[in-house]
């Protein structure tokens, strides 16, 4: 018997997950078809509906629908609660359970892949939307020395500060705040470069041996890494690990069974020319 998952954005067309996920199953034997599925903006709940009645197991989320998703599940895991967001939805007895998965992804990636570790580290968050939200706890409990988060709106990083307070010293700040600050560890979760737009980093951000880490992706180096690099970063890393390794966390979450991620990892990175 074959199970059915699929991933739901808008657009969805360039989606790497059925890629990745067809190749999770050949590495693990599981018996697992994943499709792409376009969801209108203002039909997702209908797609989902049909999506089980169909027989689906479970899905991911994506763009933009994550928040749509946690509102209309009948149970979240914990860390689902704390993102506000779902990115994995899993199928049972015909009730919609969602989880998160983006934060655990992240974490691997840096942890595993790069080989960083982050306890007792100088942390800094750049942005307070969604992303950034998604990644707050799983960040805290790596036990970093200290987590800034710091928005060009500084009420929304104040904001995710409270919410977080009670997991670890996360604290937020603005962009010209952080001067005299230097960071180990320095990930972009703002949408800046979609628009081109580079960030008022103050001088003297990354500390020599730092890793700054895009949450974004694409062919050649991101916007921000180029900043990150200029500004004296010591390593960069894209996101297309977090991709993969949030990916694998759902795997697990609906098989039971954790994947290998350097190969995909690998053959994805190939692809992108880099
Ligand atoms: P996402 O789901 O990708 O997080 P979002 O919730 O709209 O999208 O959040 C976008 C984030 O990128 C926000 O932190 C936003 O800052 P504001 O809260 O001040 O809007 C940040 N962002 C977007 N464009 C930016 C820019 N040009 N400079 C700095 N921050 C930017």
């Amino acid at each position: 018997m074959t199970d059915l998952y699929c991933v739901f954005g808008n657009p969805i067309a360039h989606s790497k997950s059925p890629f990745i996920h067809a190749a999770f199953a050949r590495e693990t034997g599981e018996s697992v078809i994943y499709e792409a599925r376009l969801a209108p903006v203002d039909g997702f709940a209908e797609a989902v509906r049909a999506f089980v009645a169909a027989g689906g197991r479970g899905a991911n989320v994506t763009v933009p629908f994550k928040e749509e998703a946690f509102r209309m599940c009948a149970a979240l895991t914990p860390r689902a609660k704390r993102a506000g967001a779902v990115n994995t939805l899993s199928f049972v007895d015909g009730q919609c359970c969602g989880d998160n998965t983006d934060g655990a992804g992240l974490v691997a990636d840096i942890v595993d892949n790069l080989g960083f570790s982050p306890a007792g580290r100088r942390i800094l968050l750049l942005g307070a939307g969604g992303a950034a939200r998604g990644v707050v706890e799983p960040l805290l409990a790596t036990r970093p020395a200290t987590l800034v988060i710091a928005n060009r709106s500084s009420d929304k990083a104040q904001l995710l500060a409270d919410i977080f307070a009670d997991l670890g010293p996360v604290r937020a700040s603005t962009f010209a705040d952080l001067a005299g600050n230097t960071f180990d560890l320095v990930i972009n979760a703002t949408s800046a470069s979609l628009s081109g737009a580079a960030l008022p980093l103050p001088a003297g951000l990354f500390a020599p041996a730092s890793l700054a880490y895009d949450m974004m992706y694409g062919k050649g180096e991101t916007p921000f890494l180029a900043q990150a690099r200029m500004q004296g970063a010591g390593r960069c890393a894209d996101g297309l690990g977090m991709l993969v390794g949030q990916a694998a966390e759902a795997f697990f979450v609906w098989r039971g069974v954790r994947p290998a991620t350097a190969p995909v990892l690998a053959e994805l990175r190939a692809a992108l020319g880099g």
